[in-house]
């Protein structure tokens, strides 16, 4: 399994602070931000890593994480987005790098409490298809300003909706995906949304359509720290108190 790191688009939610930086290089603790998102997916088992990035501070990402090593990563590599296409977009730039594998993708804005390897594990034993992390939100507001998906009595999930007025769950879906080597096909059909973007949210929607979509809701705090400064420092005091990425039954 490869690793998709993306860390592009403009970070408006956050200026001025990302006026003169990449939002994931804003600090998080004692650490940029893309730092955590590392740490994750190399807590989950990932040794090569595709980071996806854009804009005039790209060049930061690679005097900042180098070859990876610090990480310890067998393979750290780059991918450059040449305007802001949307998350899908990104991804599709990671086509070439999984080559043929599945990829395990995280948005570098993400903080998780803890590691997500057992979604990683579960999905190594999925056969196929894709995997999402969910996270419960009690505040309808905050769902607002994220992707939520429609769950049938059983638990199934009947479709994911982005950004809803209502939200049809109390659960949103976080910047953790997991995919087989069909992402990069499913990507190749989609259209740009109404604000010119690939949505990821279509991409989990073909999968909900093809009926291969399973998840896990996770346990323990979730942050998306590029959607407000609210939230970024919502999450920089969470990371501060507690820490990040822990492993399952460790401490936090
Ligand atoms: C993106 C996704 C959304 C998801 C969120 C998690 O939103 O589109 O479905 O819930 O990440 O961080 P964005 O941050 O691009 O608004």
């Amino acid at each position: 399994m490869k690793g998709v790191l993306l860390a592009g688009g403009t970070g408006s939610r956050l200026f001025p602070l990302t006026r003169i930086t990449n939002k994931h290089l804003l600090p998080i603790g004692d650490r940029p931000m893309v730092s955590y998102a590392i740490e994750n997916l190399a807590s989950a088992g990932i040794r090569e890593i595709m980071v996806v990035t854009g804009g005039t501070h790209a060049g930061e990402f690679l005097r900042l994480l180098s070859n990876g090593r610090e990480e310890g990563l067998d393979l750290l590599t780059y991918g450059y987005q040449e305007r802001p296409g949307g998350i899908a977009e990104a991804l599709g730039l990671a086509a070439h790098f999984a080559d043929g594998e599945p990829v395990c993708v995280m948005l570098a804005d993400n903080v998780f409490q803890y590691s997500i390897a057992p979604s990683v594990a579960a999905f190594e034993g999925q056969g196929g298809g894709a995997r999402l992390l969910f996270a419960e939100i009690p505040e309808v507001e905050h769902l607002r300003h994220l992707g939520v998906p429609e769950l049938d009595s059983s638990g199934q999930v009947v479709r994911i909706v982005e950004k809803p007025a209502t939200p049809p769950s109390r659960y949103c879906v976080t910047g953790a995906y997991l995919y087989d080597a069909s992402v990069f096909e499913v990507i190749s059909t989609l259209t740009p949304s109404a604000r010119g973007e690939l949505e990821i949210t279509d991409v989990n929607n073909h999968y909900v359509a093809a009926g291969q979509i399973c998840y896990d809701v996770i346990e323990g705090f979730w942050g998306d720290a590029g959607e407000s400064i609210d939230a970024y420092y919502a999450v920089n005091d969470f990371v501060r108190r507690h820490g990040a990425n822990h492993l399952r039954g460790a401490s936090s």
